[in-house]
């Protein structure tokens, strides 16, 4: 969502301001905009669309300014327009702010009436009035942001350049934030993700919720303060050193991240395995030996949530443990069950959706244990969790989430091994390495994946269907498909199909049967109902199988031997080709799909 960068020092602002932006434009956007401190004016520059339209009007004006705030923004209070671009600012202040002022309304309407003018539409001007208004009631800047802060409700994070000095202020409450510091070059930084700061900031720290932090720089120094609401010193932080590296965030040879990080999919399911089975991570898993829960709440959002269906498929049928699935925006508000043996088990690529987070808050507050399957380490989710079982993916840029999907799901496996105590059964480990070897095949059929694509990328509409372990494959697969193609589809469990959706198939529609090994029967005769109504038939199933052959228009085959459990997981390698491929054909915008964001950091 949002995205901040904010830096101070001896050198322009306006570099590390636009290549941090430009790092997070992953994460979704539609406007952008920056504030700069020249000489003792606060210049704001801003633009809706793409950030190359700012990049436009900064190529104009040459700014030089050696302190500056820069935002993407995902609107959310107010269209996208070029008013309700951030940074908003005064003569005094300028902020900008990613997350939800939930009482902004009521803030706006007592503001009004005290004559405060508003240029916006957005939540966000308010915090920069109420800044103001407290600064003009004789308060200083650090006085002023906390009872600013203090007066909002709802997750924000914050940044505040003031015209009186060169310092960055931030503040943040559930939403991601962090500070940069590069003592080489007395540099402060803050962002909203450390990936903006890779290779300016080697020292970087997260601030707790409701910690001011102070960024400033002398002629011989920078200095990171942090400061409770109260004013008193606040070591409520965590310090790390950005160990990130640019490379892994390059997109090489592939033309898009989103193939990128297909292909990166075989050599990090080896490294996984290692880890957990050989290497470090061994002794996290070794923990869990015996590991019982009562019941497992497993809690997640989008494709993260398909990988939670899928393990909740693991825990059921390898450990014998129940588990529940929800999807966090709901399970924060349906009041469940929690009772005391029960463990929240939260999966998260990014380790800050908002209601993930929420999740995972309610399960702390009524007492029971939360383990994250995470992929940022240090991310609010991790921090938070009792237990961590990093993916180890590296920096997923696609907003399109692939290599995490498969990641989650296989962290989630081993997780039950080592419940079981089987985590050094060969068979396992050569079940792993099957799978790594599978998706490696996979990756070298991607034409003929493409030339399958190019039957059916101009069909109205796209049904994905499959039984068992294959039908959080289907919803998966289907949503692929819709936020990177813009086209309509939906995953069924197959045999629901004649319970309603069948009324959707005629010639325009494609069903994309997942058929495996088990219940193969069960699932073909639901495709022999899709084609009698005249459905077009794309088969996911088994190599050389005659009956599949015959019944499919168009056919990716699999070789399934030997893959047991994983076999989710290989086929749905497969259909994120097929979803690439169409995209591609489409000309969509694979890698920053439209409405989309990386990270969703508003419920
Ligand atoms: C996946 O392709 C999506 N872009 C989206 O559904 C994502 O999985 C979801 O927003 C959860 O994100 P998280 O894993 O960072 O929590």
């Amino acid at each position: 969502m949002c995205g901040i960068v904010g830096y101070t020092g001896p050198n322009n602002s306006v570099g590390p301001i636009i290549e941090g932006l430009s790092r997070l434009e992953y994460r979704g956007y539609d406007s952008a905009g920056i504030c700069l401190k020249v000489e003792n004016e606060l210049q704001i520059i801003k633009k809706e669309g793409k950030l190359d339209n700012l990049k436009e009007l900064i190529n104009l004006h040459k700014p030089f300014s050696h302190t500056g705030i820069g935002h993407t923004r995902w609107a959310t209070h107010g269209a996208v327009t070029t008013d309700n671009a951030h940074p908003h600012g005064n003569e005094i202040f300028a902020v900008v702010h990613n997350g939800i002022i939930e009482n902004a309304t009521t803030l706006k309407k007592d503001l009004f009436h005290e004559g405060y003018q508003f240029k916006s539409q957005t939540d966000s001007e308010v915090f920069l009035v109420l800044l103001t208004k407290f600064f003009n009631e004789g308060n200083s800047t650090l006085i002023s942001i906390s009872k600013a802060f203090s007066s909002i409700t709802g997750n924000s994070a914050f940044v505040i350049l003031e015209k009186a000095s060169d310092k960055l202020y931030a503040i943040k409450r559930s939403a991601p934030l962090v500070v940069g510091e590069n003592r080489e070059f007395r540099e402060a930084y803050v962002s909203s993700d450390p990936f903006a700061l890779v290779g300016f900031a080697p020292r970087i720290y997260f601030p707790e919720d409701g910690v001011i932090c102070e960024g400033i720089v002398t002629g011989s120094e920078v200095t990171v303060n942090f400061y409770e609401l109260d004013l008193t010193h606040s070591n409520r932080y965590k310090f790390q050193s950005n160990s990130m590296s640019v490379d892994a965030t390059s997109k090489g040879p592939y033309e898009h991240y989103m193939l990128k990080e297909i292909y990166e999919q075989p050599a990090l399911i080896d490294k996984l395995a290692a880890y957990y089975i050989k290497n470090e991570g061994r002794k996290i898993l070794d923990e869990m030996k015996g590991f019982r829960a009562q019941e497992w709440h497993i809690t997640a959002c989008g494709t993260a949530w398909h990988a939670g269906l899928v393990i909740k498929n693991f825990l059921e049928q390898v450990n014998h443990q129940k588990a529940s699935v929800d999807i966090a925006s709901e399970f924060r508000y349906r009041h469940p069950i929690l009772n005391h043996g029960d463990v929240g088990l939260f999966i998260s690529q990014s380790g800050e959706t908002a209601d993930t987070l929420a999740s995972q808050e309610l399960c702390k507050e009524k007492g029971i244990p939360t383990f994250s399957i995470v992929n940022v380490e240090g991310s609010t989710l991790f921090r938070n969790a009792d237990k961590n079982f990093l993916i180890h993916a590296g920096v997923e840029i696609g907003v399109a989430s692939t290599k995490a999907f498969t990641l989650q799901a296989l962290t989630g496996y081993l997780m039950g091994l080592a419940m079981k105590g089987s985590l050094d059964d060969s068979l396992h480990y050569s079940e792993i390495k099957l799978l790594s070897n599978r998706i490696s095949d996979l990756c070298g059929q991607s034409d003929f994946i493409k030339d399958v694509a190019e039957q059916i990328y101009t069909k109205k509409g796209f049904i994905f269907t499959g039984r068992g372990k294959y039908f959080p494959i289907a919803l998966e697969g289907a949503l692929k498909l819709k936020e990177i193609a813009y086209v309509h589809a939906e995953g069924y469990a197959a045999g629901e199909l004649k319970h309603g959706p069948i009324a959707l198939i005629d010639e325009d529609i494609v069903n994309i049967a997942l058929v495996g090994p088990e219940l193969l029967e069960k699932t073909l005769s639901n495709v022999e109902e899709v084609k009698a109504r005249r459905g077009i038939i794309v088969v996911v199933g088994p190599k050389n199988h005659p009956e599949v052959e015959q019944i499919a228009d168009a056919y990716i085959p699999l070789d399934f031997n030997g893959l047991q459990n994983l076999s989710p997981l290989y086929v749905n390698v497969a259909l994120q080709f097929l979803a690439y491929h169409i995209a591609k054909l489409k000309g969509t915008d694979i890698d920053k799909p439209r409405n989309l964001a990386k990270s969703v950091t508003v419920e």
